[in-house]
Order: structure tokens, then C-alpha cells, then sequence
């Protein structure tokens, strides 16, 4: 699967989002970070405008992410920190940030997410994981891809996970019409669709210098987790082997690697890869929760699946 030579940096598990921005300047670089008033999406959008960087929070909840900007400005003294409502599973609300957006944009993180919830739907019928976590996502990124391909180099930061490696994209019943609802199934589905974008994305806007990146942040304690009970807890440990037992960061860990990848000079010109602890991972072994799944690669799966989150979109 791996032809290159996988991407290695001095960072690792510990290194925090901090320690990897450190010497880099961001001045004049326009950044949007979806979910940038919530656990490792504050952590990442401080460790941006830290260095320089204007940016936006992307949220749908203005309050947490007012609040979440006067802290930035007033840690960091970067006065650029902004905020603007978007609803990644309203397509509407999508539409209407893109179409607000001006000028260049050089980082885009998709960072927002949700996990494991129970079957919801949005208006369309669409299932809400693959709705916020993928289609969303996708729908902005190719809203502002003027806007990234006019900043020349840009990147754009997809937060995946090692939950990819439960499910596919399973073509045939994406949104569980047919199929019983799983909801680790669906994140699994939705957090693959997060890796084949930035491989697709990386092919098709390679003529104007956009990358597109996939990434583990790790375990991390955060809102995210809301749905998740102890018994799933419990059962998640049972799944894995005890050497690889959930090994949580601090929300400033789990930055890091987001922040590795929207910002080291070690990724120019790279795109279509996936990396976990701050380094490009290999692939998944069986029995193992580390690494990345073949099919998350896939440049055909890649190819379908713009194709049909495309025409869904439009539908
Ligand atoms: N934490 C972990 O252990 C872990 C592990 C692997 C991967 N990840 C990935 O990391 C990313 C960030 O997760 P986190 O741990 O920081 O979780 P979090 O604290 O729950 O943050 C997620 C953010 O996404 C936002 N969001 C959810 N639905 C949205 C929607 N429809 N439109 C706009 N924003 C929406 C949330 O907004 P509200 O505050 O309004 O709900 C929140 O700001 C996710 O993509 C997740 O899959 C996390």
C-alpha cells in the first residue's frame, strides 16, 4: 500500500500542539477551524492564531464560540480570532458560509465531528454521521475551493480516526436504509469517508497546489464522547489487546497531530496520507487499532465516493 517513504517528524505521542507549531509563523494565513469551540478544536485553533494566523471558528453554537475567542485573544494577544455560524448538517447554513467567505484561504481543518449517536437523520433522510462528519465537510471544502486554491499551497486537515478501521464505506447502503443501524458502524463509515476525501481531494486539486491530509488525533476526553456509555466503554476495552489499551491525551496532545499536518514544513507538497501520534502511520495489522485500513487509501473507493457525496449533495 505505503510506495513512499512514509513521513517521519522528532514528534510523537506527547508532543503537544505547541511544541509542534513552535518557530513556525503563520502571519497573513487565513485558517477555519470547524468545531473550533470544542475540545481539540480550541486546542488547535489557539496553536494557529499563536502563530500569527488569522482565524475563524467555525461553529454552530455562537456563544461557546464567542467565548471561546476571547480566551484565544486574550492567551495568544492574536486579535484575528473570529467567529461564524455553520451547521455542517444543514446544507443551507453551509452554503451560506462559503458564500460569506472572502478572499484566500490557506488551512482549512475539518475538525468537527460527532461519534457513535443514535440513528438521526437530517432532513434529506441522510444518516447524521456520515451527514456532519463527511458530507458536510465535503460540501465546504469544495465550496471554498476558490478561496484555497487562491492562497497557493493550501491545506486542508481532515480529522478521521482509528474508528475508520471499523467500517468501510459501505456503497451500497450508506445511510443504513436497508442495513440495521450500528452507530460504531457509522462513525466507522464516516471517519473512512474522512481519509478517501483527502485522497481524492489531494488528486483533484493537485493543479492548484491544494493538499488534503487525513489524521488520528487519539483518545482524548472531550464532548465528543457524549453518547458513549460506560458498558460501550467497557466493550471497546474488550476489543482491544491489553498492550494497545486506551492510552488517553490531553486535548493539547490531541491538537498536535492536526496541527502537524495543517502547518510542518515536512508535509509541503504532500497530500492523500494519514497520520496518527505526529507521524505518517502504516498499515493497520489485524488484531491491531493502530494504523490505517487499505480501503481508507483506496484511490478507486476515493473516486466513487466524491462522485456519489457529489451527487447526494445535489440531489
Ligand atoms: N476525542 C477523541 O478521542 C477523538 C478520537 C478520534 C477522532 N476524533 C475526532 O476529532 C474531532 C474533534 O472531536 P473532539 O474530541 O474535539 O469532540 P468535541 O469536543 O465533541 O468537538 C466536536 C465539535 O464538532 C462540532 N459539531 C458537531 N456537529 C456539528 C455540526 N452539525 N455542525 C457544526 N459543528 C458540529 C461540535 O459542536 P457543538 O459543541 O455545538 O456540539 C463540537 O464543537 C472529531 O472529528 C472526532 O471524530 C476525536
Amino acid at each position: 500500500m505505503t510506495e513512499h517513504t512514509p513521513i517521519t517528524t522528532p514528534f510523537s505521542f506527547e508532543s503537544t500542539a505547541a511544541e509542534v507549531v513552535n518557530g513556525i509563523d503563520l502571519t497573513g494565513r487565513r485558517v477555519i477551524v470547524t468545531g473550533g469551540a470544542s475540545g481539540i478544536g480550541i486546542e488547535t485553533a489557539q496553536a494557529l492564531a499563536s502563530a500569527g494566523a488569522e482565524v475563524t471558528l467555525a461553529v454552530r453554537n455562537l456563544a461557546a464560540g464567542e467565548r471561546t475567542a476571547e480566551d484565544i485573544i486574550s492567551t495568544t494577544g492574536n486579535k484575528q480570532v473570529l467567529v461564524a455560524p455553520l451547521d455542517l448538517a444543514d446544507q443551507a447554513s453551509v452554503a451560506s458560509f462559503t458564500a460569506a467567505w472572502d478572499g484566500p484561504l490557506h488551512i482549512l481543518v475539518n475538525n468537527a465531528g460527532i461519534m457513535a449517536s443514535p440513528l438521526m437523520r437530517t432532513p434529506e433522510g441522510w444518516e447524521m454521521q456520515f451527514a456532519t462528519n463527511h458530507l458536510g465537510h465535503l460540501a465546504l471544502a469544495t465550496g471554498l475551493h476558490r478561496a484555497l486554491a487562491a492562497a497557493g499551497g493550501a491545506r486542508v486537515v481532515s480529522v478521521s480516526s482509528s474508528g475508520h478501521l471499523r467500517s468501510p464505506v459501505v456503497f451500497e447502503d450508506i445511510h443504513f436504509a436497508e442495513r440495521e443501524y450500528e452507530p460504531w458502524a457509522a462513525y466507522g463509515q464516516s471517519k473512512t469517508a474522512n481519509v478517501l476525501f483527502a485522497v481524492e481531494a489531494t488528486k483533484r486539486w493537485a493543479d492548484d497546489g491544494i493538499t488534503a491530509n487525513a489524521l488520528m488525533p487519539g483518545g482524548i476526553r472531550t464532548n465528543l464522547q457524549r453518547y458513549v456509555t460506560d458498558a460501550d466503554l467497557a466493550r471497546l476495552r474488550a476489543q482491544i489487546s491489553s498492550s494497545e489499551d486506551i492510552r488517553w491525551k490531553t486535548p493539547e496532545q490531541g491538537a498536535a497531530t492536526s496541527v502537524l499536518v495543517a502547518t510542518s514544513p515536512l508535509l509541503d507538497g504532500i497530500g492523500g496520507r494519514y497520520f496518527e501520534d505526529c507521524n505518517e502511520a502504516g498499515p493497520n495489522q489485524p488484531g491491531s487499532r493502530r494504523g490505517v485500513a487499505a480501503y481508507a487509501l483506496d484511490p478507486d473507493a476515493a473516486a466513487r465516493l466524491w462522485q456519489v457525496s457529489l451527487d447526494t449533495l445535489a440531489a
